[in-house]
């Protein structure tokens, strides 16, 4: 969010059936914390309601009618001043049209031209209309002068005669993310960080394994909170149901051994790393070619110690800055100390995870945050994302050299 005041998006639906969507879209927005405004042209009206938008938004639409009435006011300059970002959600190919043209004949293109800080489209359309070659020339138009475009996605189309095909809208959550990344300080830019997530699979044989409850939600909260502040992001993740972050390399690994290869062979060329991988500790000394059967009776199965990665990088460190986590269920803060010095880290974050809100698989996470000098502080119960912010406002510090109260 910038500056002070909460960071301001003014959402405009055009013509087409997603407009349907665009109430879930300011109500999510709303639940992000951003404030909001809804605009309309006369044939998004035909999908969605001025009624289900305002109530959405909080606050009346903007529309045709609206925008020429005499009281003196121009809207689409004062729309233009207002937002921090626009987002066209639907877009419509007609809409792209009237705005790559320059034109300012709707209460949209007025309010572009009139000096709206920055645009992000999501459109929606037939794949026909969309690969139309005046369509493409459009995009590319307005990416020439700054624009941005979310989507359009695969998937099913409004039309159920139509199928599946390159035209969606992006879901609002989606649109959500790109929001987020518009409206952060860039303040990580210029630095390549690495986050490792998710849990290990350790195999005795094809079929089985052994392996913990991490859903890697908190590892893939760090990778996009960096990406939105700008850095370059490589994403170790181990198996999980997350979907991929846009805009992060991502390297899928199962076995702790692969991971240890796939981190380390990128180690000299990052800043930071933050290990938010539940890497298992243990493999099985053997894995078997075959399924084992059950048949053969009580098995026992001899386990070997994984590399321990982050301990390795703290031996090889040489400017990173590297954080690790520690999930502990007794003796908490003396254990992740214990971790802290033998990993030579500059931070640690101990998590509790028998603590309500802080189990694995949730969205929110409670951390203590553990310095060489001995000094902690408490993140508070509050969501994965905002620990993650939390974390790379430290990294930042120490890669700045500004470290502050923990000294
Ligand atoms: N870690 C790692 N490689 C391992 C095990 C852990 O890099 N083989 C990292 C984790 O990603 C985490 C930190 O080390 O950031 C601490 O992990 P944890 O499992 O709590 O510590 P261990 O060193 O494995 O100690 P123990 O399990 O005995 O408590």
């Amino acid at each position: 969010m910038s500056g002070e005041r909460p960071a301001r998006v003014l959402v405009a639906a055009t013509g087409g059936v997603a407009a349907m969507k665009t109430p879930f879209l300011l109500r999510r927005l709303r639940e992000a914390g951003y404030q909001v405004r809804a605009m309309a042209s006369a044939r998004a009206l035909a999908f969605t309601s001025e009624n289900a938008l305002a109530v959405a938004a909080g606050s009346a639409v903007a529309t045709e009618e609206s925008w020429f009435v005499a009281d003196g006011a121009a809207l689409h300059l004062e729309l233009a001043r207002w937002a921090d970002l626009l987002v066209v959600a639907p877009a419509s190919a007609a809409s792209l049209a009237r705005a790559a043209a320059g034109l300012a004949e709707d209460l949209l293109t007025a309010v572009i031209s009139a000096g709206a800080p920055r645009v992000l489209w999501a459109p929606a359309m037939n794949p026909e209309m969309w690969n139309y070659p005046a369509t493409q020339a459009n995009v590319a138009r307005l990416r020439g002068w700054g624009q941005d475009f979310v989507g359009p996605e695969f998937g099913a189309l409004a039309s159920v005669t139509e199928g599946s095909g390159l035209g969606r809208m992006s879901e609002p959550e989606t649109i959500v993310e790109h929001v987020r990344y518009h409206l952060s300080q860039k303040d990580l830019r210029g630095y390549t960080v690495l986050v490792s997530a998710g849990p290990t699979r350790e195999y005795f044989d094809p079929v089985r394994f052994i392996s913990n409850p991490s859903s890697g939600k908190m590892g893939y909260a760090l990778a996009e909170a960096a990406r939105d502040r700008g850095a370059k992001v490589i994403l170790v993740s181990g198996p999980t149901s997350l979907r991929q972050p846009w805009g992060v390399e991502t390297v899928r690994v199962e076995r702790a051994e692969e991971m240890h290869q796939a981190i380390t062979s990128r180690y000299q060329e990052v800043d930071a790393v933050v290990m938010a991988a539940a890497v298992a500790d243990w493999r099985p000394a053997e894995t078997a070619s075959e399924k084992s059967a059950k048949k053969k009776g009580p098995q026992t199965v001899e386990l070997l110690p994984t590399p321990d990665i982050l301990a390795e990088l703290g031996r090889r460190k040489k400017s990173q800055v590297l954080v690790g986590f520690a999930m502990e269920t007794v003796d908490g803060l003396e254990r992740a100390r214990e971790k802290l010095r033998r990993k030579n880290l500059d931070f640690i974050c101990l998590n509790f995870p028998t603590r309500t809100g802080s189990a694995f698989g949730g969205d929110s996470n409670e951390v203590e945050i553990i310095f060489p000098s001995g000094a902690t502080i408490s993140s508070g119960r509050v969501s994965k994302r905002a620990v993650a912010d939390k974390i790379w406002s430290l990294v930042r510090e120490r890669l700045t050299g500004r470290e502050k109260e923990e000294r």
